[in-house]
């Protein structure tokens, strides 16, 4: 038994007291492992301040689809990229609060895992600073006059829920859901929307009967006298970078894309390298939903791109045969795979 005028008494129990608080905080971040990608993809590299959990990925999920996190509850992150139209809004501008039209067309969530920078200009360094940007958009998601304001609304919305206030508590341990814990659950759930296991990854993988012998020669086109691979590489088909390909830059006044971030002339016009993979779902094409095909597409690079000062060098008149431009829109075809699909979920807290 131990006395009061015991020294492990008096220095130990409060001492076990004051870290009680840490070890909650050690379980909290206990590492679950998250599910594996499908083939063709590596693991994903997820953040240490915001490591995976089926938690946050479940809060993340709700919330994505909640059109209650805009100011008169009509529009929801899903509304522009929405799992049936390969997690954009298939059209060439995203209509958001109040029917008002942004300038550029809705990216896939597809994928975005893989890459730090999100927007067509790289203006969001993560994830979780990209998922805020909506909330505060006052022809996205609200009607208030800042973005302060914007969170602050959505988040005193959010905490009124009891729903939400217990998932919060599960995902975070804290039940004070903050702005941080939106972006951070929705960016976990974005973290595990994923495509591979397309006819290309089994053909990559050793099964010859994977891909249609059109589909072959599109490949070896797009690899070889295309050199679409200049810029669509690796496994998530880009390099990253910002090209200027043309799009737009025939107009009077055409959207800057990179050099608003940047500031350097060369980023005159040069959008994000987008992925390929679902490309067949996420039609219209480019930053400004220009092209309604993927034969427009084709077209476009064979036609070596929009003339402007600016255009990357790497864009050249291909000459390619209407059976290459035939390969290429099949080869395209294969990059559709699994890890993506699903339904809205049915009921909100
Ligand atoms: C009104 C339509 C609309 C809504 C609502 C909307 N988005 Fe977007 N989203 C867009 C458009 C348009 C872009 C591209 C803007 C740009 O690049 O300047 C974009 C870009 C993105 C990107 C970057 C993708 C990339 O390839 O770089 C991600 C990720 C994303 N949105 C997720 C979300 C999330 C999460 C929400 C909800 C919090 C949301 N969006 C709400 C239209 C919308
Ligand atoms: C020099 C770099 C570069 C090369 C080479 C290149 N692309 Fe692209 N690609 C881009 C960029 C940058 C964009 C986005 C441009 C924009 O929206 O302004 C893009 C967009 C696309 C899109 C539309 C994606 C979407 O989500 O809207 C498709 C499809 C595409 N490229 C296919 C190809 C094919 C096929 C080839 C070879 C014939 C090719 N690309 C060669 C850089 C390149």
């Amino acid at each position: 038994m131990l006395k009061s005028g015991n020294p492990l008494h008096r220095y130990l129990l409060p001492t076990a007291v004051a870290l009680l608080p840490l070890v909650g905080a050690l379980a909290q971040s206990k590492k679950e492992t998250p599910p594996r990608p499908p083939l063709g993809l590596p693991p994903v590299i997820w953040p240490n301040d915001n490591p995976y959990s089926k938690a946050k990925v479940e809060l993340g999920r709700l919330l994505y689809f909640d059109k209650r996190l805009s100011s008169d509850n009509t529009v929801a992150c899903a509304s522009c990229h929405a799992p049936d139209k390969g997690f954009t809004d298939q059209a060439p501008v995203s209509t958001g609060i109040g029917g008002q039209k942004g300038g550029r067309s809705a990216p896939t969530v597809v994928n975005r895992a893989y890459s730090l920078f999100q927007f067509w200009d790289g203006r969001a360094a993560s994830l979780e600073e990209q998922a805020k940007g909506p909330i505060a958009n006052p022809i996205e998601m609200t009607n208030e006059k800042d973005g302060a304001a914007a969170h602050a609304a959505v988040v005193g919305k959010l905490r009124g829920i009891p729903g939400y206030v217990r998932l919060s508590q599960e995902a975070f341990g804290t039940s004070e859901l903050t702005m941080d814990h939106v972006a951070k659950a929705i960016a976990t759930f974005e973290r595990t929307v994923l495509s591979g296991n397309s006819p290309f990854d089994r053909y990559q993988n050793g099964n010859q009967r994977a891909m249609t012998p059109s589909q072959v020669s599109g490949m070896k086109v797009f690899f070889g006298k295309a050199a679409c691979d200049a810029c669509h590489l690796g496994f998530n088909f880009t390099d990253g970078s910002y090209v200027n390909i043309g799009i737009g830059m025939d107009r009077p006044e055409p959207d800057l894309g990179r050099h608003n971030v940047t500031r350097v002339v060369e980023d005159r016009g040069a959008f994000k390298t987008p992925t390929l993979r679902e490309i067949e779902h996420t039609a219209p094409y480019m930053h400004d939903g220009s092209f309604k095909t993927l034969e427009e597409v084709v077209e476009h690079y064979d036609k070596g791109g929009i003339k402007n000062p600016h255009l990357d060098q790497r864009l050249k008149p291909l000459r390619l045969t209407a059976e290459e431009k035939q390969d290429i829109v099949a080869f395209l075809r294969a990059l559709s795979g699994e890890g993506w699909k699903m339904t809205p979920p049915r009921a909100f807290p």
